[in-house]
């Protein structure tokens, strides 16, 4: 499966925050927001990753990311001139999808919860190995500002509405979702909103008529945090702060990931972080630590241990 994301858009309800600096570039306590979609791309094991994003702001991403061979991901580049719509995913990602399945995580969702890893891998399995959409549902307080999806009791989706007056349900609709190929000809087929926008709730209305989109309720043991206000952003902030002193772990370190992931050598990670920020001091204690259990149990982790590994413990 490969990955998008999507990391455009104006920030208009962040200005003057945003003007000169990308919205997906803030700080998220200790690290670009970015950093969040990422990781649960990598947590899903995913490694070849497109960011679609803004013409101008598209040298300050290359700045931070890269190739991504520091991480031992792919990353590659698009632009994206007009926040037309979630959409556009697929069509400016075409390419980069090719004949495979893909998932498109938005730039500014931050998920969180024990076992999510775990959870992501059996839902990447089922797309590639079956067909249709797989989207994830989080009950929240303010349902209108979102999409909102109703789902039959096997978790099929049968209906979704975009920001309604009148929600049907509680259940948000959150920016992470998983389609199989033929999302790149169901995206072609889609004309602009009343909004003038290519609509994701269109095509997993395509989807609906097939019969083929399924919803995975993320229950309360997770976080779904929002980071579309100056107010959510430093609660988005706090809650990572909180849990990260509290636990002594950070969440979304990609450094942590990749090397659970096998992806990273310990030796690599340790050659190219910044010392002298806490999160640089932790991915040295992280890298020191994997690389001495290393020489202790040099025999690899199996693929599926390593999964678990990542999920209870750290979720993205
Ligand atoms: O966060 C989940 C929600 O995201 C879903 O529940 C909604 O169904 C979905 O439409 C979307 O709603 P938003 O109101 O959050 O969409 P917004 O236009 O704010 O865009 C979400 C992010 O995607 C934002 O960081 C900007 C970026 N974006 C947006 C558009 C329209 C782009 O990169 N390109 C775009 O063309």
């Amino acid at each position: 499966m490969k990955g998008i994301v999507l990391a455009g858009g104006s920030g208009s309800r962040l200005q003057p925050v945003t003007r000169a600096v990308s919205k997906q570039l803030l700080p998220v306590y200790d690290k670009p927001m970015i950093y969040y979609p990422i990781s649960v791309l990598m947590l899903a094991g995913i490694r070849d990753i497109m960011i679609i994003t803004t013409p101008t702001d598209m040298p300050a991403f290359e700045r931070l990311l890269g190739d991504g061979s520091e991480w031992g991901l792919r990353f590659t580049y698009a632009e994206q001139t007009h926040p037309n719509g979630l959409a556009e995913a697929f069509l400016l990602g075409a390419d980069h999808v090719g004949d495979d399945s893909v998932a498109l995580v938005l730039g500014d969702n931050i998920f969180h919860g024990q076992g999510f890893s775990s959870l992501l891998c059996r839902a990447v399995d089922e797309v590639e190995s079956g067909s249709g959409a797989i989207l994830f549902g989080y009950p929240v307080r303010d349902p209108g500002r979102y999409g909102v999806g109703e789902t039959d009791a096997a978790g099929r989706l049968v209906s979704i509405e975009e920001k309604p007056m009148r929600p049907k349900s509680s259940r948000a609709i959150t920016g992470l979702y998983l389609y199989d190929n033929d999302v790149l000809a169901l995206a072609r087929q889609l004309t602009p909103s009343a909004r003038g926008e290519l609509e994701i709730t269109d095509l997993n209305r395509a989807y609906i008529r097939r019969g083929t989109a399924r919803v995975i309720d993320l229950d309360r043991g997770y976080a779904w945090l929002d980071t579309g206000t100056h107010d959510s952003l430093v609660e988005a902030s706090q809650y990572v702060q909180l849990l990260e002193h509290r636990q002594g772990v950070r969440f979304a370190c990609i450094e942590e990931i990749a090397m659970l992931q096998g992806w990273l050598s310990p030796e690599h990670a340790l050659g190219q972080v910044h010392a002298n920020s806490g999160y640089g001091d932790y991915v040295i204690e992280v890298a020191t630590r994997a690389g001495r259990a290393a020489q202790v149990a040099p025999d690899p982790v199996p693929e599926r241990e390593r999964r678990d590994r990542v999920g209870p413990v750290r979720g993205a």
